[in-house]
């Protein structure tokens, strides 16, 4: 989600005078696949919007980052220690007032976008809290994670914060998780630095292997920052760890610089060019090599390393990607048949790739109080509406009647929570209008999980005409 996107939705509830109701900005840091954001400048100029902004960074795949120097300041713990800093320096109020001045009384729309918005220390309450799957990437046992908070006004909340983990959480004892973070706590503590400078030094061999290696490069690769990050938010030019001339100072002028910037030990490993789909390709790795991927797109796996992985996993992943790459070329030497229909599926997984649709729109229905500007929509309603069955159909994906309500009939609203795997993030939610680009969407994905999506039922949707309308807006958002 680049910054300008949610300065713009910040700005947009401002000028409908309905920034009050925007409480927290919850994001992923990083994402699975390593897409990292400038934590600090994303708090800073959404501070300078409203200063009283809570932030939740979900930083589930990142706990190890606090252990390398070029990551932690992208971790929001990090990031909040430098923005505490900030907030104490006298130079900062300068610096805040220069910008102020600067801007003028009316900035334009523009300008505000364009500008690193600087917030005003006096006013900023720093509210931050990050929480991190502590057993993804350190040595805890399952479901062994921690939240992390760093919160000024953390009194007045701290009772409801505990109420929040016993509604969620098992309210059984479970020392044996405790015990483990505590023996990953003291693991990192003692040995940290190194074993993360290991996982990242491990990933950087692979890419080189696998980059300069003439048989598994005919058919594998791994894509770079350049692949991985547009070069709209990479303003440092950085193209990626092992570009021709590039070292290492490159990579951590982009760790400073840029809107995103990848970490190295994520690993997106392309296997369509080999004619393997993700799905295909992690059950041979794991069935066949003992090897476990993270996860799969539709053309590649992710492979992540770990502060636990030597060299002698490098040289079994490349041992293994020799072997298949090997078995490939004997299998393309049978003649052009075997040719034609490899390059056949090379071409369905690499370039008929169907387009993700964006998010279309909440139903007005579920929209109430929301203004003309943002997308907001009520999802709760909707979700608890989906609950009573007799409010509720069934329209098969493929057939006459979904195309024909498609096209003139009254608009069709997902009850659920529509999440293929992969990508594994929803492309409906409770609420949302069912556009022919998502149906599209649906018809060409060929994963067997997609979750909430029952095949023989077909999609299930909220018939809205039998549904009572939602409950009334509360007092205080009617009033503003
Ligand atoms: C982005 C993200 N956040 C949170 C979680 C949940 O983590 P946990 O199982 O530690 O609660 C996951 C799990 O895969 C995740 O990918």
């Amino acid at each position: 989600m680049p910054l300008r996107s949610i300065k713009q939705a910040l700005l947009d509830l401002r000028d409908e005078r309905r920034l009050d109701r925007v409480k927290m900005v919850d994001l992923t840091n990083c994402t699975f696949d390593g897409h990292i954001y400038d934590v600090r400048r994303v708090m800073e100029e959404c501070l300078a919007i409203k200063p009283d902004l809570v932030f939740l960074w979900d930083e589930a795949w990142f706990g190890f980052a606090h252990w390398s120097p070029f990551l932690r300041p992208r971790t929001a713990m990090g990031a909040a220690a430098d923005i505490e800093r900030w907030l104490l320096e006298p130079e900062s109020i300068k610096a805040f007032e220069k910008q102020q001045s600067d801007l003028g009384g009316k900035p334009s729309r523009q300008a505000l976008l364009d500008t690193r918005l600087i917030p005003d220390p006096r006013k900023v309450r720093l509210r931050v809290y990050q929480t991190n799957s502590t057993h993804k990437s350190m040595s805890a046992i399952r479901q062994g994670s921690m939240v992390l908070v760093k919160d000024v006004d953390f009194g007045a909340v701290e009772s409801q914060f505990h109420e929040a983990v016993f509604t969620h959480a098992s309210t059984s004892p479970n020392q044996q998780i405790i015990a483990s973070l505590d023996v990953a706590r003291r693991q990192m503590e003692l040995e940290g630095y190194g074993l993360v400078w290991n996982a990242i030094q491990i990933a950087l061999d692979i890419r080189r292997e696998i980059a300069g290696h003439p048989l598994i490069s005919k058919y594998f690769s791994i894509l770079g920052a350049d692949k991985m990050v547009p070069a709209e938010y990479r303003q440092s030019g950085f193209v990626d760890f092992l570009a021709p001339g590039s070292d290492w100072a490159d990579a951590v002028r982009s760790m400073r610089q840029d809107e995103f910037c990848l970490d190295p030990t994520r690993m997106t490993l392309v296997c369509g060019t080999a004619a393997f789909d993700g799905s295909q390709f992690k059950a041979l790795l794991a069935n066949e090599y003992g090897i476990q991927v993270n996860k799969t797109s539709r053309n590649s796996v992710l492979l992540q390393s770990n502060i636990n992985n030597t060299r002698s996993d490098v040289a079994q992943l490349i041992r293994v990607l020799l072997e298949i790459s090997k078995s490939l070329d004997k299998q393309l030497g049978n003649g052009a048949a075997a040719r034609d229909e490899f390059a056949g599926r090379v071409k369905a997984l690499m370039v008929d790739v169907p387009d993700l649709p964006n998010f279309s729109r909440f139903h007005d229905h579920y929209r109430g109080n929301a203004g003309e500007k943002t997308p907001e929509g009520d999802m709760r309603t909707a979700f608890y509406g989906a609950y009573d069955a007799d409010q509720c159909e069934y329209v098969p994906l493929v057939g006459d009647e979904i195309d024909r309500r498609l096209k003139d009939g009254a608009e069709m609203v997902s009850a659920n929570f529509v999440i293929p795997y992969p990508p594994g993030f929803p492309i409906l939610v409770p609420g949302q209008v069912v556009t022919v680009e998502t149906v599209d969407f649906m018809r060409k994905l060929d994963v067997r999980e997609i979750h909430g999506y029952d095949a023989a039922r077909g999609l299930k949707l909220i018939r809205l005409h039998r549904q009572a309308a939602p409950t009334a807006r509360p007092v205080e958002h009617a009033a503003a």
